[in-house]
């Protein structure tokens, strides 16, 4: 069997999207994909700094690799269209908000354990957290241009909505890292 490559990936998931059904093709492709989750890390290297990465973006989709620092948390926002999530290390907890006037209201959630896959319909708002003491780590296929799209993300103690980006993100995401290398350093 060959090794990930993430060029085929990137391959595989151009013709998944442009299937009759997107987001079950994509679905079935990271199925695949999260079955051999060990080739991903050796392709993509072992979790060990938190950030967002983009593996490929164009208008008909985007792939993001997601490293999470242990126990941090992402505010809501929202996607504007479907993604689908597979776990190949760790664990993403969701939680779904619904909006309200004003702000939001939690609305559910869902835990996408090791190795599973998990369709985020495209009026999904949520907040992602790492419940592990360990990096996790996720492959995210957005079924657009998600870096151009027009965005939200509210405030995690207010709800305040205001436009969001990826740089926003990989902002949330480098302050974790150096939180927990910070609190992490071996005693000297
Ligand atoms: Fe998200």
């Amino acid at each position: 069997m060959n090794a990930f490559s993430l060029d085929r990936f990137l391959d595989e998931c151009r013709v998944a999207v442009r299937d009759a059904q997107p987001s079950l093709a994509v679905k079935e492709l990271l199925e695949r994909t999260m079955s051999t989750d060990h080739e991903v890390v050796t392709a993509l290297g072992a979790p060990s700094t938190a950030d967002v990465t983009v593996l490929h973006a164009d208008p008909e989709f985007t792939v993001l690799n997601a490293v999470w620092a242990p126990c941090m948390s992402l505010f809501p926002h929202d996607h504007t269209m479907t993604a689908v999530v597979g776990i190949y290390g760790g664990q993403e907890d969701n939680t779904f908000w619904r909006r309200t006037e004003p702000g939001l209201t939690q609305a559910g959630g869902r835990e996408i354990r090791h190795r599973e896959v998990v369709i985020l319909g495209p009026d999904i708002i949520h907040s992602v957290s790492n419940p592990k003491q360990m990096y996790t780590a996720g492959l995210h296929v957005y079924l657009g241009d998600y870096l151009n799209a027009k965005r939200s993300e509210w405030d995690p103690s207010t709800f305040e909505e205001r436009p969001s980006s990826i740089e926003s993100s990989r902002r949330v995401f480098a302050a974790a890292d150096a939180a927990w290398k910070e609190s992490h350093q071996p005693a000297r």
